[in-house]
């Protein structure tokens, strides 16, 4: 195989069932064209100002809503705003709030800000990642970058704005990745930064089965509280945006150039689909991961796909939630 990330994949679809593709939303899938007016809702993004996150935010302002994206880089979102803009008028309701996720102080105080600045969120999508860090390196706070910035990043965000999306019976989306079955396919509780056996594409698997471990664990503890916050998860399969070309070592950046070329890649804009789905649509389901439906899952009709057990293994989910809790510093009531 080109590279081991392909290998990877590959490997990973040979190694699954052949499941029912989902038909809840017909032949097509979910499309934007199912999205009603947005007029009163807010939503809240991070890394929206590129790839997926960039796509959903369009979606979402053309129908109406308004969307805060919460993003690293000032000149981006400026950029990122600008665009939005001229496409589709002055009127669209887009800002941003700064916010590093692989700096807690950061989250703290863009969360402080949401809090200061929006009376509800109707969802919060958690978008932004950082994948294939090809050398073993750290946040602010001393995580391993990818599981500080995907998972650590996020546990504390919505922590700290759940009370505001609880009151405005809002949902949280995770947005994970295929690649969660790709690595060990559980938490290396005993060397949490990988710095005996560091590798690029296991310990990025590792922070996208963290997150959605935590929202399934998030599921389990608002059912148990009765409490009305939707959380869902979902993946954008293979999709063309500045992840998979900037990702990774040279090898990987090649593979995955070549591979941008193929039909088993698809647009951002389809990649934005299934978050703004589960933003936005009702009856879906919790324990669930919901993506593209076609080849491998990595393109095709958006709806429920196949998740693996071994994502939901609750003693790992709730080890996983009481480490997040200490690394952070965030306690939730729940
Ligand atoms: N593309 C795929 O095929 C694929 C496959 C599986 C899963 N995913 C998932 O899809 C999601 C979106 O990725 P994408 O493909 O759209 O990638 P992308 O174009 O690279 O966008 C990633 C976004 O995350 C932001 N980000 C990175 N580090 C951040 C930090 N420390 N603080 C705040 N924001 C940060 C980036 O901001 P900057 O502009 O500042 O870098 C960017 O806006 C990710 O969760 C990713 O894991 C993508």
């Amino acid at each position: 195989m080109l590279t081991d990330e392909l290998y990877r994949r590959f490997h990973t679809r040979c190694d699954r069932k052949p499941t029912m593709a989902d038909t809840t939303f017909g032949p097509r899938g979910w499309t934007p064209e199912r999205l009603g007016p947005q007029n009163d809702k807010t939503f809240l993004i991070t890394g929206g100002n590129s790839g997926t996150g960039f796509e959903a935010t369009r979606i979402l302002l053309a129908k109406g809503a308004r969307v805060v994206m919460l993003n690293r880089s000032t000149q981006r979102s400026e950029d990122a705003v600008a665009r939005l803009k001229q496409e589709l008028g002055d009127e669209a309701e887009v800002s941003f709030i700064r916010m590093d996720l692989a700096d807690l102080a950061s989250v703290r105080d863009a969360a402080a800000e949401v809090l200061r600045t929006l009376p509800g969120i109707d969802a919060l999508i958690c978008n932004a990642a950082i994948a294939q860090v090809p050398t073993q390196s750290f946040t602010v706070d001393g995580h391993e970058s990818m599981l500080g910035t995907n998972h650590y990043g996020h546990f504390l965000l919505a922590g700290l704005l759940f009370e505001r999306i609880e009151e405005s019976e809002g949902r949280i989306v995770a947005v994970a990745s295929l690649g969660y079955r790709m690595g060990i396919r559980t938490i290396q509780f005993d060397d949490m930064n990988w710095d005996a056996n560091y590798h690029q594409n296991k310990t990025y698997s590792q922070s996208k089965l963290a997150q959605m471990m935590f929202a399934y664990e998030l599921q389990d503890r608002l059912a148990a509280a009765d409490k009305d916050v939707g959380v869902y998860v979902c993946h954008p399969g293979s999709s063309r945006t500045s992840l998979i070309t900037t990702s990774g070592n040279l090898v990987t950046r090649i593979g995955f150039r070549l591979m941008s070329f193929s039909p088993m890649v698809q647009s951002a804009e389809r990649g934005a689909y299934p978050e703004v789905m589960c933003a936005t649509e009702d009856g879906l389901e919790a324990r669930a991961l919901y993506g593209p439906t076609g080849l491998n899952e990595w393109v095709g009709p958006v709806g429920k796909g196949t998740l693996e057990s071994f994502a939901h293994d609750k003693a790992v989910m709730e080890r996983l939630w009481e480490l997040s809790e200490a690394e952070t510093g965030f306690h939730w009531e729940l």
